[in-house]
């Protein structure tokens, strides 16, 4: 739509793997087409919420860029930059902060999770969503693909734009969420969880950077069950399910179909055919991250050039909030 601005943000934390490229970076890309103004951030002020390491942290963020770019993220069409070199976004969370009060925060899930596996939560991780909402409306930005675990702090920034705009005049448009498929690919040990980078299982969770000998080994020791027939039944096969749902997936086609396809197979001989489809999806995107990679040089330029690109569309706004909030 015309005046439409996405906006959307992955943390430099690891390589994608196939859950974040099917359940969000596929329409990422798509959306470069569909709407007239788009902007992906890599969140390094979100990741450190959590203890990072600074070498490991700087080589993850050129990781990112490396992945999102050989996922189809075009930086002509695009708007790729690092979210800590534009300092509007800092700027504009404390403003944002500032309106919102304790206990709007407390119950939101990044919190509830996250706080929970320490005695003690960061200020960070519990004000989190604020910068997400600065993240957002620093672009004026109008839509915002989420997955359904964060519609709640979508629900935060709308919140904002509205207090904002009724203490200070209208400003802030309402950014209306997205909501990413409902196709959540699940772990292969364990298929009534979803797949996840925090997976403690390493053979769970197939990476973009994973070679065609590492999927098929993944998907041949996935956890299937005692019936060697293919069939569909999430809730009563979520394994033979999450395979198939996984093969049509990659492959662009209905589970009817890729079901049809495993006729006659028992799910040994099944596991090929997948990992086959996965394999043909993933290998020319592993084979560009791996060029990226050796390539510093040119993502570093990429980022350099979306955060021209970010700061001169953050600026103008930062300036006009600093006048409209009294400084
Ligand atoms: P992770 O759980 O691996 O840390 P994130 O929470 O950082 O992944 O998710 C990044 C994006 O990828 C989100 O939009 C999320 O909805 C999507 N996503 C993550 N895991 C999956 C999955 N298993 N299936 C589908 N989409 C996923
Ligand atoms: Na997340």
């Amino acid at each position: 739509p015309l005046g439409s601005r996405v906006f959307s943000g992955i943390q430099p934390t690891g390589v994608p793997h196939l859950g974040n490229y099917l359940g969000a970076l596929e329409s990422w890309v798509s959306m470069q087409n569909e709407y007239s103004s788009v902007l992906y951030s890599i969140v390094d002020l979100h990741s450190i919420t959590q203890p990072q390491d600074p070498q490991l942290l700087r080589d993850n963020i050129l990781d990112m860029a490396a992945s999102l770019l050989a996922c189809g993220i075009d930086p002509t069409r695009s708007i790729l930059f690092q979210q800590s070199v534009v300092s509007e976004h800092t700027e504009l969370s404390w403003i944002l902060g500032c309106l919102t009060s304790m206990p709007r925060l407390r119950h939101l899930p990044q919190w509830k999770m996250k706080s929970k596996q320490k005695s003690e939560g960061s200020v960070g991780l519990y004000t989190y969503p604020v910068l997400q909402a600065a993240d957002i409306l620093l672009y004026k930005s109008t839509h915002v693909p989420v997955g359904e675990d964060q519609i709640q702090h979508l629900e935060l920034a709308q919140d904002l734009a509205r207090i904002f705009n009724n203490k200070y005049g209208e400003f802030f448009p309402e950014p209306c969420a997205l909501l990413s498929s409902t196709r959540k690919i699940k772990s292969l040990r364990d298929p009534t969880s979803k797949m996840s980078k925090s997976d403690s299982q390493k053979l769970a969770t197939i990476f973009l950077t994973d070679t065609p000998e590492d999927i098929v080994f993944k998907i041949r020791r996935a956890v299937t069950d005692f019936t060697s027939e293919v069939t569909f039944d999430p809730e009563g096969r979520p394994g033979v399910a999450n395979l198939v749902s996984l093969h049509a997936a990659v492959s662009g086609q209905t589970v009817e179909h890729v079901v049809s396809l495993a006729r006659g197979l028992d799910t040994g001989k099944y596991k090929n055919l997948v990992a086959e489809a996965v394999v043909q999806r993933l290998e020319p995107i592993r084979l560009e991250i791996q060029r990226l990679r050796e390539d510093r040089g040119h993502l570093k330029s990429v980022l350099v050039e979306g955060e021209a690109k970010a700061r001169s569309l953050a600026s103008p706004v930062m300036k006009e909030v600093r006048k409209l909030v009294g400084f």
